[in-house]
């Protein structure tokens, strides 16, 4: 029986792989062949996609992008014994530079397993991080991820070890709440950066990874429940995870009595409330308890006062992830890849105007200009690179002269620039900087949880601020107005949300003054 693998990540499907699939099921059957199609993750090469790959002794040949009208004409080359005679083939799909020039840790079993297989999953070496987990003490567990130097994934770059340590040692006694006693691991799921897409990639190529890592995370905590909280806005994921969940269940991965050890953890998935905010952590945690995803001051700390008001344990998706393969390979494995503080691998996400988006795993060092050229391929359009995005939505606008910086956390702070959940944003020549910056405050506007007033009156006025400046009203007095209230912003927030929008405004000003300074109704040319 040949194995045909047709993605079923959101991607994929967007892209018309469910329409691939059923035309593929349909020819194999009129062809009397043997051979199944088997519904797998993304590889995370999006121009590619769908990506139709064949079982060969060769390994996996790739044929993409395939639409269903290349189905037969792929057939008619001999697709199903590997032939390499069509032009989508794309030859054995290991030996893809995009893809054989990855570090892939966390995401190595992407695109290659059943995402639901539980055998699948077994047999590319997953669970042998709980296994071994299983064997120790708590603070066993949390020394090895101190060893590895992971950091959060998730934006603010924490040592995940450091978290864990606290909420080990946090007391989840509180006499008279319904919850004393208990402590709790939360997966921020929100992923709401701009041009961020590995958190999901990952779920729906990989959920039992993120599973692992969640249950090993209650282990080394001392927590007995776990919630995912999901973006809503990724309904594939929601089918996958809880698919995923109810069969953990059943293998005994998850519940009561883990594996026969006595252990016990419980895991929930809870939909997002749409709102960019509601990924920041104690924003999320009222958004968990049902209440309006308003930021809450701190200290306490989640990891003292989270979710219910217990010690919680927050971490994103990647962050949990990377957990399974530190502990089945020992936290000095995954430390022996990245430089300086930056450990390990960091799956880097390729987004906007270029011509091979998708997702790279990659150890830390790696630079800009690296993914924008190797992989990237520099733009869609032809037109000349001009700005990138790092970050999300909050993060600076580097200019070409930055590019190779190595992407390391400290490298990046120190031009001004973030690392954050990794993900990339690439501009051609066309972009207008000005609108950029108007977009940054924009989106602070929209987005802003309302609790403290630099943020929720600075961005309005930010934006009237920008509009005068575009518009050549009083440019010099305006110009310093926003520079103004850029410090208010940063200094006065509560939150990142209000803290960090300057960071935008601030390198579009520096980096691209020309665009600031064109003729009212001259912009956007
Ligand atoms: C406005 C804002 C939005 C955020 N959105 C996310 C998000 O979507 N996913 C995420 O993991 N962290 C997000 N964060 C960071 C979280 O607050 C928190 O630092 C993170 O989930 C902790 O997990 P980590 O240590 O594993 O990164 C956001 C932070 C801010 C200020
Ligand atoms: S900075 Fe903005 S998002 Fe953060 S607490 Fe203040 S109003 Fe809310």
């Amino acid at each position: 029986m040949i194995n045909v693998y047709v993605p079923r990540d959101t991607t994929a499907l967007s892209l018309g792989a469910d329409a691939v699939a059923d035309r593929l099921t349909r020819e194999i059957q009129q062809r009397s062949v043997s051979a199944r199609v088997v519904r797998n993750g993304s590889r995370g090469l999006f121009w590619l996609e769908p990506l139709v790959e064949v079982d060969t002794p060769r390994g996996r040949m790739a044929y993409g992008p395939v639409t269903p009208d290349d189905i037969t004409a792929l057939l008619d080359h001999g697709m199903l014994e590997g032939s390499e005679s069509h032009p989508l083939c794309q030859g054995v799909t290991e030996t893809i530079p995009y893809l054989r020039n990855q570090q892939r840790l966390t995401f190595s079993r992407v695109g290659i397993i059943d995402p639901l297989s539980i055998a699948d999953y077994r047999n590319h070496g997953g669970f042998r991080g709980l296994e071994r987990a299983l064997t120790l003490e708590a603070d066993q567990i949390v020394d090895e991820v101190e060893l590895s130097g992971l950091r959060g994934r998730g934006g603010a770059a924490f040592p995940a070890g450091r978290k864990w340590r606290t909420v080990l040692e946090a007391d989840p006694k509180r006499p008279g709440q319904p919850w004393s006693g208990h402590k709790f691991i939360v997966c921020n799921a929100d992923e709401g950066d701009s041009g961020t897409f590995a958190d999901r990639l990952l779920m729906e190529g990989d959920p039992y990874v993120l599973i692992e890592g969640m249950v090993i995370a209650g282990l080394a905590v001392g927590a007995d429940t776990g919630f995912i909280y999901l973006r809503s806005e990724y309904p594939n994921a929601h089918r996958i995870l809880t698919e995923a969940i109810t069969r953990a269940e059943t293998e005994g991965y998850l519940g009561t009595n883990l594996r026969g050890s006595g252990r016990t953890f419980n895991l929930y998935i809870r939909l997002g409330a749409e709102a960019y905010i509601c990924g920041e952590e104690t924003a999320m945690l009222d958004s968990l308890e049902g209440k309006r995803g308003m930021v809450r001051a701190k200290p306490p700390l989640p990891a003292h006062h989270g979710a219910f008001g217990q010690p919680t344990m927050v971490n994103n998706v990647l962050t949990l992830a990377a957990v399974p393969y530190i502990l089945a390979e020992g936290g000095q494995t995954y430390a022996d890849y990245g430089m300086g503080r930056s450990r390990g691998t960091q799956p880097f996400q390729l987004a906007g105007n270029l011509a091979r988006g998708g997702l790279v795993e990659l150890a830390f060092g790696v630079t800009l200009r690296s993914l924008l050229y190797d992989f990237g391929g520099g733009t869609e359009s032809g037109r000349p690179l001009r700005a990138v995005q790092v970050g999300g939505p909050l993060g600076a606008y580097l200019p070409e002269s930055h590019w190779d910086t190595p992407m390391d956390y400290e490298a990046m702070a120190d031009v001004g620039g973030m690392v954050g959940h990794g993900g990339i944003v690439a501009f051609d020549d066309s972009v207008d900087m000005a609108q950029q910056a108007r977009f940054a405050m924009e989106f602070c506007r929209v987005e802003s949880c309302g609790k403290c007033t630099p943020c929720r009156i600075g961005a309005v006025r930010g934006v009237e601020v920008i509009d005068r400046i575009i518009a050549n009203q009083d440019r010099t007095d305006n110009l310093a107005l926003l520079q103004d209230l850029c410090d208010t912003m940063e200094m006065g927030s509560l939150c990142a949300m209000g803290g960090m929008t300057p960071n935008p405004v601030r390198s579009a000003l520096q980096f691209f003054p020309d665009d600031f300074a064109r003729p009212a109704g001259n912009v956007g040319g």
